[in-house]
């Protein structure tokens, strides 16, 4: 069972909202950087139009990418670490069950899903939020594997050797990019969680 919060109106504290904007900072500039890195040795049949790009050039890229890595790390290391030992990620993500996760998405498409607490998060939310720490903690991992190979056998193996940690990065991104696409799809269909994410709470104070 999840706890009630003190108050409903406080519902993102501060180290949440500095850390979500700084971990989606980041992440736009590893993906478009990202991708201009892929281009210059695709795995795949295409290619990113160069205006989606960040960097210029592959040298340039690889600077914002190496950049934003550590950000997009320590950074999410801190939000892991906070939401972990104050007992908050057991409070707001779990229980979850394919059964909490069925119930809430079909009371959504009907229209029928509650946002007046958003110290709440329903299974839908939970298993979207859980499921994208894992993905980034993926990326993190396979970036590690292709920017030191030789320091991370272990892990290099378990993907498959480079080039399978190649194609994990990618599919790995992929994911996030569609979570991405669909979070802000379901932050325009309730936008005082927009609010909320910006000054804490449901009302400006
Ligand atoms: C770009 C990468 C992004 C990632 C990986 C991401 C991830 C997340 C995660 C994990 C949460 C839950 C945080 C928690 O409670 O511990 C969250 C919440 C939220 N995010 Fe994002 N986010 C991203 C970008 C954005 C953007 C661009 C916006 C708005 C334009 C946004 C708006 C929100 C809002 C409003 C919430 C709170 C939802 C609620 O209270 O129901 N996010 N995000």
């Amino acid at each position: 069972m999840s706890q009630p919060s003190a108050s409903p109106k406080a519902s993102h504290p501060r180290w949440l909202r500095l850390t979500h904007w700084l971990n989606a900072l980041a992440v736009l500039v590893m993906v478009t950087s990202g991708w201009r890195i892929y281009n210059a040795s695709p795995i795949y049949d295409f290619s990113f139009p160069k205006s989606i790009t960040l960097g210029g050039w592959l040298g340039g890229a690889l600077q914002w990418h190496f950049a934003a890595m550590w950000f997009l790390a320590i950074n999410g290391l801190v939000y892991l670490i906070i939401n972990l030992f104050s007992g908050r990620l057991k409070r707001r993500f779990f229980p979850v069950s394919p059964k909490g996760v069925l119930h809430d998405l079909s009371a959504a498409l009907r229209g029928k899903l509650g946002h007046a607490d958003l110290s709440h998060y329903n299974q839908v939310q939970r298993v979207a939020y859980l499921f994208v720490i894992v993905d980034i903690t993926l990326l993190v991992l396979s970036g590690l594997v292709l920017w030191k190979s030789v320091q991370f056998p272990i892990l290099r193996e378990l993907m498959w050797g480079y080039e399978g940690a190649r194609h994990v990065h990618f599919f790995a991104m992929a994911l996030l990019v569609a979570f991405v696409a669909v979070h802000l799809v379901m932050v325009a269909l309730v936008p005082k969680t927009l609010l909320a994410m910006i000054v804490g709470r449901k009302e400006p104070v």
